[in-house]
């Protein structure tokens, strides 16, 4: 069966082909990606309309180049499966409506896939070995979450970020350290430069127990370290306190600063992974997926704690880690196959939020 797999939730417009046999591991035929970074990169975020916009533009072009790259025509197409929940709802309207539209006018299945979830599928696209029950961790832009899987698509959700997600937090550093966007490639590139122990940044554990995220603490102190921190509020009847100076922010404190961050991070995503395979001792597997995953940082530590914990480390391939169309026509195509699940067709509606 060959699957089209089409992604458009944010800022990237990917189309990707994959051959899926039962029993078999799945094979990726083409993988292509049209990036928006530089419409947006100005604005210093994702710019929704102009992202649906470019979406309309680019999905024809990708698609084409995909079935090129895989010397297929459309009607060798067997299924189409399309990142339906979670993203920006005009940008998933765009992907669905040429998903629907395909499947309609070619005659064959559509299937909508949950774009968190196919990250945590990525992985698989290069280890189609899992041994489960697993813990899958996604850190992107917008998601930092641990779930309990018992296979790709039965899984429950047992932690997640309470403020923002670690990739939000990294773009914002990489903002207030004016770097470009999306931030986290080059803070990452800048950190590799510095010394990770210079600033102690804090790490949120929240409650001992708590399986869940804070970055919003860790972003704050470093803007202190940066800017300084606000000036004191007066107290009538005393002398004026004294705001602490600045320190000059020198090339080498930029990137002490950024790699003390990225170190604070890493950290606090080990130790909420520490617990949740602590509180479930029958994990055999640990997979990883989302754009922040492709830190070479945050790998190293994950393999630390794999090889601690005697748990399999799954990491996505570092060209499936951020946003693609292989991880979705992937789940879309084990949804198809193995779990016998009925394809969605006409009937199928974008969600901005996800479905775990
Ligand atoms: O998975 P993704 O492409 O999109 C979402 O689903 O959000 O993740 C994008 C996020 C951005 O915040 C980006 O800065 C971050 O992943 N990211 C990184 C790295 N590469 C991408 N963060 C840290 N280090 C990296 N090497
Ligand atoms: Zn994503």
């Amino acid at each position: 069966m060959i699957i089209l797999g089409l992604e458009s939730s944010c800022d990237e417009t990917a189309a990707a082909l994959l051959r899926c046999e039962p029993g078999q591991p799945v094979s990726v035929l083409a993988s292509e990606i049209a990036t928006q970074h530089e419409l947006h990169a100005e604005y210093g975020g994702v710019v929704p309309e102009i992202a649906s916009r470019a979406h309309a533009e680019r999905f024809l072009p990708t698609i084409r180049r995909a079935l090129t790259n895989a010397d297929l025509s459309l009607r060798e197409v067997d299924a189409i499966a399309v990142g339906h929940r979670p993203g920006l709802i005009g940008s998933l309207l765009v992907g669905v409506s040429m998903a629907k539209s395909l499947a309609w006018s070619l005659g064959i299945p559509l299937v909508g896939v949950d774009h968190v979830r196919a990250h945590l599928y990525a992985p698989m696209l290069t280890n189609p070995e899992i041994t489960w029950p697993a813990i899958g961790l996604v850190v992107s832009g917008g998601h930092s979450s641990i779930y309990r899987m018992s296979t790709p698509s039965d899984l429950e959700r047992i932690g997640s970020t309470i403020d923002d997600a670690v990739g939000e937090a990294f773009d914002k550093v990489a903002a207030m350290l004016s770097l470009g966007h999306p931030g986290g490639p080059l803070l990452e590139q800048l950190a590799s430069k510095g010394d990770p122990d210079a600033f102690e940044f804090p790490i949120s554990r929240l409650s001992p127990k708590s399986l869940d995220f804070s970055f919003s603490g860790l972003k704050t102190a470093v803007l202190y370290e940066i800017k300084g921190r606000p000036a004191p509020r007066p107290i009538p009847g005393k002398p004026p306190i004294e705001r602490p100076e600045v320190s000059e922010l020198t090339d080498q404190r930029r990137a002490d600063i950024a790699a003390s961050f990225q170190q604070a991070a890493g950290k606090a995503i080990v130790i909420k992974l520490k617990r949740a395979l602590a509180r479930h001792p029958e994990t055999r597997t640990l997979l990883v997926g989302g754009g922040v995953a492709a830190n070479a940082g945050i790998r190293s530590w994950l393999e630390q704690l794999a090889a601690r914990a005697g748990v399999a480390l799954k990491l996505s391939a570092p060209e499936y880690c951020g946003d693609n169309a292989a991880m979705i026509a992937g789940l879309g195509g084990a949804m198809l196959i193995s779990d016998g699940r009925s394809a969605q067709g006409m009937s199928l509606t974008p969600m901005p939020t996800s479905a775990s």
